[in-house]
């Protein structure tokens, strides 16, 4: 029998990965402040998410999601959300090229403040303090001051997370999206690398389709996909407190719905079939995710997914494999053939980021762009050899040239590290990585494409 859900059932179930608060009173307080606050997001909009993830189901969309591991109080600036747009934006255009058909841009934006940590605790020099869980819960700083977690610091994630939203949604309807545009988006570091040249060719040949639709009557008046985008937000449901105070009744449809973000997902150290995450996810009606590690079980994924998905409904729950390179071309099949069997209907989507963390010689937490490379085409090698769908990917990236992951064309090397190290957590792609990546898994979706256009021509003739 399944228990009745409200938005604080989770509060009976066992939880991993909550800070514990030294006063949970106050807890309690800011849960009841932020619950008058506005939605950041409209039901209707995860609607529409769903549906596009449902096409990603069998091979007719792509998910891109993407941006930082953790966004930070620090690190807010309308630059930094510009140039993080803009990458995915470029990316996207890449993808769309490569793949024909539609890509679902989703940022881990607006939102991504909570960590799960591996330790309770982080010793430096000797000393001992509560481990670092993301801004919305503690400070970064090494201090025992900032390591208190303080729920007044979900105020200061609500407040920054919407006004994230607000130029999100500025640029992606505001014209900076325009395909008119492309050429300029590529100015800056970016133009120098080889990535950068290859994005300007493409722009070129998107520059001449969109004359040649123009000279046929589809401009960006008669057709406004031309000149605005769709973008989503999406962060990890980790701190129940806060999405609990932002879950909703959606006057139109009387759902429950999760208005932090368009689509949440459960972490790969939270995703216990009887836990606390598992049962907040499972009563509200966003799209979401679901990170699968290399201990995650073929039977119990199924349970979970019955779990959070009962109605097996497409788009509604992306599944987000992230085995590690060296590990991905054994664990993956096992739950893939299950899931398949069992006609469960899933986005497959590749995060080729978190099974790949290395501790560099310099100390830095680092991940070999080749490592990155390796997992996602071991990921494609894998759908193609079963005959099933890679439906979108997942990375940590931003904008900036950031100096965090080794290698890619830029050759960053382990001693260079340290040159622009920023991010408050893992490790990320900077603009030029992530653009030579994108290009890259341009070529294997095109691959693919083309492998089902002779199997769909010889299946027609053999049918003749
Ligand atoms: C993350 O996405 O930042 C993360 C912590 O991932 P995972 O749960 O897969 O380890
Ligand atoms: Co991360």
């Amino acid at each position: 029998m399944v228990e009745r859900w409200t938005p604080d059932s989770w509060k009976s179930k066992p939880v991993k990965q909550l800070p514990a608060y030294p006063d949970p009173s106050k807890v309690d307080a800011v849960v009841e402040r932020l619950s008058a606050y506005p939605p950041l997001v409209f039901a209707g909009e995860a609607r529409r998410l769903k549906s596009a993830l449902a096409a990603a189901v069998d091979g007719q969309a792509f998910l891109l999601q993407g941006g930082d591991c953790a966004e930070s109080f620090a690190e807010f600036h309308p630059n930094n959300i510009r140039d993080t747009f803009r990458v995915l934006l470029q990316m996207a255009i890449v993808l769309t090229f490569g793949a024909a058909i539609p890509v679902v841009k989703v940022g881990r934006m607006a939102g991504q403040f909570a960590k799960p940590r591996s330790a309770d605790m982080e010793t430096v020099d000797g000393v001992e303090l509560p481990s670092y869980r993301g801004d919305i819960i503690n400070g970064f700083d090494f201090t025992s001051d900032a390591r208190v977690p303080d729920p007044e610091r979900m105020m200061q994630a609500y407040t920054q997370a919407a006004s994230t939203l607000n130029l999100l949604r500025a640029f992606a309807q505001g014209g900076y999206a325009d395909l008119h545009k492309v050429h300029q988006w590529t100015l800056g570091f970016v133009e120098r690398s080889p990535a950068g040249e290859r994005m300007h060719d493409l722009a070129q040949r998107l520059d001449e389709a969109l004359a040649f639709m123009a000279a046929c009557g589809i401009t960006a008046e008669t057709t406004p996909q031309i000149r605005e985008t769709d973008f989503f937000t999406s962060h990890e449901a980790l701190l129940l407190p806060f999405e609990q105070a932002l879950t909703r009744v959606d006057s139109t449809s009387g759902d429950w719905y999760d208005v932090s973000a368009h689509m949440l997902w459960i972490g790969d150290r939270t995703r216990q079939l009887d836990g606390a995450h598992v049962e907040f996810l499972r009563g509200v009606k966003n799209p979401i995710g679901l990170k699968c590690g290399p201990t995650t079980d073929p039977d119990e994924l199924i349970r979970l997914i019955d779990l959070l998905n009962p109605g097996n409904e497409a788009g509604r729950l992306t599944l987000i494999v992230r085995m590690g390179a060296d590990k991905v071309a054994e664990k993956f099949p096992p739950l893939l053939r299950k899931v398949t069997r069992e006609g469960r209907k899933v986005v497959w989507s590749c995060d080729p980021m978190h099974g790949n963390t290395v501790k560099s010689s310099s100390g830095y937490k680092t991940r070999p762009f080749d490592k990155v490379l390796a997992e996602a085409k071991a990921f494609f090698a894998v759908h193609q050899a079963e005959g099933t769908h890679a439906g979108g990917v997942h990375f940590e990236l931003t904008g900036q040239d950031v100096t965090e992951c080794t290698g890619g064309a830029q050759a960053i090397t382990d001693h260079k590290l340290a040159l622009r190290y920023h991010t408050a957590c893992d490790p990320r792609l900077n603009a030029s990585q992530s653009l030579e990546l994108a290009f890259l898994l341009a070529e294997e979706l095109k691959r693919a494409r083309v492998e089902r256009e002779v199997e769909r021509r010889a299946a027609s003739a053999a049918a003749q």
